[in-house]
């Protein structure tokens, strides 16, 4: 005969009724209409039970939500002045102490029982949702399409470059982030350049589903990765797969705007079939003697026939900077890729204020 342990089976117990709980406080909780506060100036009510994000985007005010409220990207932070309840413990890898200490918390993980108060940040508020319509889509690479979105209403936006909007799945309420790779003056239109995840939910909708002639919403603009306009700092750009995205913004941006600050974009990938607007950047470095390209291969084929740097990105920045300069750091794709090229970046004298990242 098999005995289970008292510790399984009161783990077992608290399991089912922990779901019971959360059936319970779906099914017949009714907590009424509740007020949401929002910096002591604008206020409106919901449906108690949802959860506050989701109060939040019915009534237009659009938080960043990468990761769609999985509680995985810990973007949607909020300061609950009154209301909430406790801090659950899904958000606490996102809460520094001081955080936890002035009542920040992660909207998407509270549900709204009661009147809450709260404070957002001023240039959130002015976050919009857009219709916009796919004008163009375009394969860059095996594995990384590029979507042109025409905006229809509101007809303009406004961001820096660096910035990201993000994207709703058509008929649920999954939003995704994707840095905007068009200059903000191309106020008209966001163009996102995507890699395919394989079994992810938006990248397959966009990869496999979206069309030319397509509606698209998407909100914005967000982030604090953007160009320091007023530097006059030599400028560092490292990038890996579809984090070239903001860093082609920046770069043609700049150029636009007849930049005399030099700029170094390093960019890394597998082989020659993962490089993607190489004749853009390489041109832009033939006309402006202030800008270098340097892709870095870490596995070339044979058939490649490639000649210029290989191995990992931040291998071969040591031997592009010189340390006599104060630079800027903008660097945008994998965490391992950013990771190390931080290291180098600030071996080099970088300062850690200088050095900006947006990892995904
Ligand atoms: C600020 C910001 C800007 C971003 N900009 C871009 C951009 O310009 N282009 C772009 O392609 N992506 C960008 N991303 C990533 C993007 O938001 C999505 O996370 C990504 O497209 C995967 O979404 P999905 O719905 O297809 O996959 P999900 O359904 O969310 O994920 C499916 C599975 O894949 C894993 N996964 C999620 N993302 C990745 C990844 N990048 N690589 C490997 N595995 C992953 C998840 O852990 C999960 O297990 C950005 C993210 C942030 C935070
Ligand atoms: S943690 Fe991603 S939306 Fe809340």
């Amino acid at each position: 005969m098999i005995y289970a342990s008292p510790l399984i089976v009161l783990v077992g117990i608290a399991a089912v009724l922990g779901i019971i709980l959360a059936l319970a406080d779906h099914f017949f909780a009714n907590y009424g209409e509740c007020r949401i506060d929002i910096n002591d100036d604008k206020e409106f009510t919901v449906k108690g039970g949802n959860t506050l994000l989701a109060g939040l985007l019915d009534n237009k005010i659009f938080l960043p939500s990468a990761c769609g409220g999985k509680a995985t990207c810990g973007f949607c932070k909020c300061q609950v002045k009154s209301g909430g309840g406790a801090i659950l413990p899904t958000e606490l890898p996102f809460l520094s102490k001081l955080e936890k200490k002035d009542g920040t918390r992660m909207a998407c993980q509270i549900k709204v029982r009661s009147d809450i108060d709260i404070s957002i940040p001023e240039t959130l508020l002015s976050v919009k949702e857009f219709r916009a319509r796919v004008e163009e889509i375009n394969d860059l690479t095996h594995d990384i399409k590029e979507a042109v979105l025409k905006l229809e209403e509101p007809e303009t936006i406004s961001f820096k470059p660096g910035q990201y909007i993000q994207y709703q799945v058509p008929d649920t309420a999954e939003y995704r982030a994707y840095s905007v790779s068009s200059k903000p003056s191309q106020n008209d239109r966001v163009e996102i350049i995507t890699r395919l995840v394989p079994e992810g939910v938006c990248t397959t909708y966009l990869h496999n589903v979206l069309s030319e002639g397509d509606e698209a919403i998407i909100t914005g603009p967000y982030g604090e990765f953007y160009l320091q306009e007023d530097s006059e700092k030599e400028i560092v750009c490292i990038a890996g797969g579809s984090g070239l995205a903001p860093i082609k913004s920046i770069v043609f941006h700049m150029f636009e705007k007849g930049t005399s600050r030099k700029i170094t974009f390093f960019f890394g990938a597998r082989g020659v079939k993962d490089l993607y607007y190489r004749e853009e950047f390489e041109k832009l470095a033939e006309e402006h003697e202030n800008f270098n390209y340097v892709p870095a291969l870490s596995n070339p084929a044979q058939s490649d026939n490639w000649t210029g740097e290989t191995g990992f990105v931040h291998l071969c920045l040591e031997k592009y900077l010189d340390k006599t300069s104060e630079k800027e750091g903008y660097l945008c794709g994998p965490p391992v890729m950013i990771d190390a090229s931080v290291s180098v970046l600030k071996e080099l004298g970088i300062k850690d204020k200088d050095i900006y990242f947006d990892k995904f």
